[in-house]
């Protein structure tokens, strides 16, 4: 298995990467390929093979992430800029769709099978951008893109077993949607045997959905969160390998191609194959106060949506 991470010397690639070293759950034999721009990247890659492990790390710089994605079979992307204080994920578009549209094309011309992973911000709008990048390629597969959500749900769990003193590794919340303020929306009311109040409900729901503010204002100027991005990405990537490895039954949430119910990109639970997306598994809403939000997401989501389609077909 090959792991191409681009964006690899910044704040989220170093943790990821080190993370991944860690868990120890790649085959052996495996490669973990780092690029950026940042002239670090090889001696970061070089730090890195020092620790004790089956994985060949390898690391590449400058303009052209051609030789970090050969082969590869996932690919991260969190190369791009991070949020400071006062701003919103929609305000990095301007710098980062055209990395994530650059970087794409890269990818549809060296690894057009791979499954990809888009972490960089807005994720509502860079995942759309990424599609029609690789339709015009001629390579676009729906069951192989996923825009990474999972920093939403490992909040959601941590949040949800500090309110009900329970152990966050026994709590598995399902999030839907996408990666901004009101569009990302947990469904509280399937966690198995833990209740609510409405206010509870409510207060958790804004805490999840600002979750990514509260570092950003915590870390003051210093960059958004890496370290929690790092675990999250670190656990979908993982779950990615496992299952082209031909692990069954591995369910994620991840802002993927839907069948369009709600709008053409949707962060939804899937089952993961050999082949990416093995199902897109039912939602089952059935609670009030989330069909409510649901229904109050979908004009920013499809507005999101439309602003990647338009930045590369207009
Ligand atoms: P960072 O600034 O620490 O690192 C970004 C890296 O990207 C830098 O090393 C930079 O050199 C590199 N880079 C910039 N342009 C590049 C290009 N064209 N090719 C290759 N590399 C390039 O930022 P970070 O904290 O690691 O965050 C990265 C992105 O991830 C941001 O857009 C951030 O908003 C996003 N993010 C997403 C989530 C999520 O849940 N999806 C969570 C946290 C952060
Ligand atoms: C997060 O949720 O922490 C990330 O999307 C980074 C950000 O800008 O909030």
């Amino acid at each position: 298995m090959k792991l191409a991470i681009l964006g690899a010397a910044g704040g989220i690639g170093q943790a990821l990467a080190l993370l991944l070293i860690l868990k120890n759950q790649f085959p052996s034999g495996s490669e973990l390929s780092l690029y950026d721009i940042a002239p670090v990247t090889p001696g970061v890659a070089k730090d890195l093979s020092h620790i004790p492990t089956d994985v060949k790390v390898i690391g590449f710089s400058g303009e052209d992430p051609t030789p970090a994605l050969d082969a590869a079979d996932v690919v991260l992307i969190l190369a791009g800029v991070a949020r400071k204080p006062g701003m919103d994920r929609s305000d990095l578009f301007n710098i980062n769709a055209g990395i994530v549209r650059n970087l794409i094309e890269k990818v549809a011309q060296s690894c057009p099978k791979a499954l990809i992973g888009i972490i960089t911000n807005p994720v509502n709008t860079t995942v759309p951008i990424a599609a029609e990048v690789l339709k015009k390629a001629g390579v676009y597969d729906r069951n192989r893109l996923f825009g990474v959500t999972t920093l939403d749900i490992i909040r959601s769990n941590t949040f949800v077993a500090e309110l009900k003193g329970k152990k966050p590794q026994e709590i598995e919340v399902k999030v839907i949607g996408g990666h901004s303020s009101v569009t990302i929306l947990p469904l509280l009311s399937q966690i198995a045997n833990v209740n609510f109040t409405e206010q509870e409900a409510e207060e958790l729901t804004k805490r999840i959905q600002n979750a990514g503010t509260e570092v950003v204002e915590a870390k003051a100027g210093g960059g958004s969160a890496t370290l929690s991005m790092g675990q999250a990405a670190a656990r979908f990537g993982l779950s990615l390998i496992d299952a082209l490895n031909g692990k069954e039954n591995v369910i994620e949430c991840s802002y993927v191609e839907s069948d369009g119910e709600y709008a053409r990109f949707f962060a939804q639970p899937i089952r993961l194959g050999k082949n990416g997306i093995a199902e897109r598994l039912p939602i089952n809403i059935i609670n009030k106060f989330e069909k409510n939000k649901l229904k109050n997401m979908l004009e920013t989501l499809n507005k999101d949506i439309k602003l990647g389609e338009d930045f590369i077909n207009k």
